[in-house]
């Protein structure tokens, strides 16, 4: 889709980082926006910081993980906006340990923000984004985890991302011949709040152990996130994504390699199926 003015957006995750960036370029652009987060607090702050970047920025509390949720978010954008026309499925969350220590809590926890949401957020908006008939974008935020895995102690976060960039893959495809495009956004490192996501861990996953600032892992990560890309920049990607309907949106240039050395290995794999050894 070309065409930002006169044209609204529903962002889960707006309340913070990726989410927040895509949520001023897509209001800087001229579109409405309805930024939808779990976190009130902060997206009562978030809505604040856009006023006067956009024609229109509301937000709603919105848990991804609960269709309900979801659901009561949809009508209220539909309430105020009439149609949608971009459907931003960023909201997620990091868990880490190594594969021994990953609580089953958490393994649930992962799944129902960082796939589930996005299955909720596509069950609930698709039927009215097919309905009106105008086209539109659907972007799902993935990672460059969803390409690879070689992060220990990843486990539950790749696995939902791989199923993302599955998913949106196959969307691309059945939702063409509706006008609608789909793109999936592969970042690398970016500067937000990921590694405190259990601020939003509801109660219903039982309790979890935050993160030991002492263990060198963490160090590590919290100065990669720290020293990562700009939310904008991201953001930025983003919007020229949707313009030029492109399904794979990545950002981080250096993480090509990594890829292409687990493509090669599936290919080499394929080729022993080819020629297999006696
Ligand atoms: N930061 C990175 O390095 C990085 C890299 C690749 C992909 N990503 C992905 O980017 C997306 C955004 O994360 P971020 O890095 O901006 O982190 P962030 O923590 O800054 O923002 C995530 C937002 O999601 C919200 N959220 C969490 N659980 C929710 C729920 N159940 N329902 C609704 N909202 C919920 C949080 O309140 C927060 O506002 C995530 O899908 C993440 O996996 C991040």
């Amino acid at each position: 889709m070309q065409e930002f003015v006169g044209k609204a957006a529903f962002v889960t995750g707006g309340a913070s980082g990726i989410g927040l960036a895509l949520c001023r370029a897509l209001a800087e652009a001229g579109g409405k926006v309805m930024l939808a987060d779990i976190e009130e607090a902060a997206l009562d702050a978030a809505v604040a910081s856009l006023e006067g970047s956009g024609p229109e920025i509301q937000g709603v509390v919105c848990d991804v993980a609960d269709p309900a949720s979801v659901e009561a978010a949809a009508e209220a954008t539909f309430s105020a906006f009439g149609k949608v026309h971009f459907l931003c499925n960023n909201a997620g969350v990091g868990a880490r340990g190594g594969v021994d220590h990953i609580a089953l809590n958490n393994w649930r926890w992962v799944i129902d923000v960082n796939l589930i949401g996005v299955v909720n957020g596509v069950r609930t908006f698709l039927p009215h984004m097919r309905a009106h008939g105008e086209g539109g974008h659907i972007v799902n935020t993935a990672s460059i985890a969803g390409m690879i895995n070689r992060f220990h102690g990843f486990h539950p976060y790749a696995a939902t991302k791989f199923a993302v960039v599955g998913m949106s893959e196959g969307l691309a495809v059945e939702l063409k011949p509706f006008g609608i495009g789909v793109s999936i956004l592969c970042p690398g490192v970016v500067r937000t709040n990921i590694l405190e996501s259990a601020r939003n861990r509801s109660e219903r996953y039982g309790p979890t152990t935050p993160p030991d600032p002492a263990n060198p892992l963490y160090t590590r990560l919290a100065e990669l996130v720290r020293t990562g890309m700009e939310p904008a920049e991201v953001a930025r990607r983003v919007l020229e994504a949707i313009r030029k309907d492109e399904l794979y949106v990545f950002t981080h240039p250096e993480t090509r390699e990594a890829v292409e050395q687990r493509f090669q290995s599936i290919l080499a794999a394929f080729g022993r199926a080819a020629a297999p050894t006696v």
